[in-house]
């Protein structure tokens, strides 16, 4: 199986690459600014360097994870959002099928309004951000095709890149104090675990919509206190906060969490809860 990895110079990118080189899958890496050795330099919002790629790599999955990934920048930058995410899905998609390729697009919780979570796939969308809009034209873009598929993730962690769990590992491995919201809900993933789902779903055929996001709901707050827990660091420098208080520029689902029962049936494995995911990553950092 020979899959093309858009993003795989991103966080689950990466985990993508290493998961794909332990399952024998052979795997080409695509990357936009960020040079990977062996890689191919692909910008999705330039046609003809999508189809440029497709043909170098002649891939039979692709797995499309490259996005514009900041949440608050997309309020700011919309027509960059729309560019990336939408029509640069658009142009992955076309390329997929003028190729003979399945695509494999990941997506985000942020495609639900967060007010009735936790969401399974049958669930109505209802995006409240540019990020989030413009990530759903992107599934629209995939599915015009009735073989591929849409993964919706959540929250990602891992060890490659800064996010949400590096940062809480960081501050309070340096005493430093941080506000953490009580309020918004999700289900995080690890992106390990996420990888090697998305390489099952080619495996696998699948096609329609699955959430691989890990399998427990929580708050932000009670996530930062399981990262204290798990990497034995003092929960105390965590302080509740709300969203209110942040002032942030995109608008967050309260509650966006996801249901994965349809992708553990159909991949035939667990995905992991919070405590597995972060155990995880703590043997992987060493
Ligand atoms: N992170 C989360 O918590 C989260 C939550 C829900 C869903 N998701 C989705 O999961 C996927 C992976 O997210 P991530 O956190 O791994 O992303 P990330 O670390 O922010 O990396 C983004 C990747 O997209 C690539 N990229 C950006 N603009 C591009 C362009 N114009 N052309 C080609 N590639 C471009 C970047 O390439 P260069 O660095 O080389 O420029 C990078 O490899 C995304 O589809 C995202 O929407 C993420």
């Amino acid at each position: 199986m020979k899959v093309l990895v858009t993003g795989a110079s991103g966080l689950l990118g990466t985990a993508l690459l290493r998961a794909a080189s332990q399952s024998g899958a052979i795997a080409v890496a695509a990357y936009n600014s960020h040079p990977l050795s062996g890689g191919l330099q692909m910008d999705v919002t330039e046609q003809a360097q999508v189809q440029a790629a497709m043909q170098r790599a002649a891939p039979d999955y692709v797995i499309h994870a490259a996005a514009f990934t900041d949440v608050d920048a997309c309020e700011i930058e919309q027509q960059r959002a729309w560019d990336v995410n939408a029509l640069g899905t658009k142009h992955v998609a076309d390329a997929c099928e003028e190729h003979g390729a399945k695509l494999v697009y990941v997506s985000t919780d942020y495609v639900f309004d967060g007010e009735d979570g936790p969401y399974s796939e049958e669930d109505p969308t209802h995006p409240i951000n540019v990020y989030g809009e413009s990530k759903l034209a992107g599934e629209r873009f995939t599915l015009d095709r009735s073989d591929n598929a849409v993964a919706r993730v959540c929250v990602l962690y891992g060890p490659n890149k800064p996010n949400f769990v590096t940062w809480v590992i960081d501050s309070l491995r340096t005493n430093t104090p941080i506000n953490v919201v009580s309020d918004q809900y999700n289900t995080p993933t690890y992106v390990g675990n996420c990888a090697r789902a998305l390489l099952r779903m080619c495996e696998l055929d699948l096609a329609g919509v699955y959430h691989v996001s890990g399998r427990e709901q929580l708050s932000r707050y009670a996530f930062a206190c399981a990262i204290a827990d798990v990497f034995a660091l003092n929960e105390k420098l965590i302080n509740v906060t709300t969203t209110d208080t942040l002032r942030q520029q995109a608008r967050r689902p309260m509650n966006a969490s996801l249901r994965v029962a349809k992708a553990e049936r159909a991949l035939g494995m667990r995905l992991a809860n919070v405590r597995e995911g972060l155990t995880l990553l703590r043997d992987e950092l060493g």
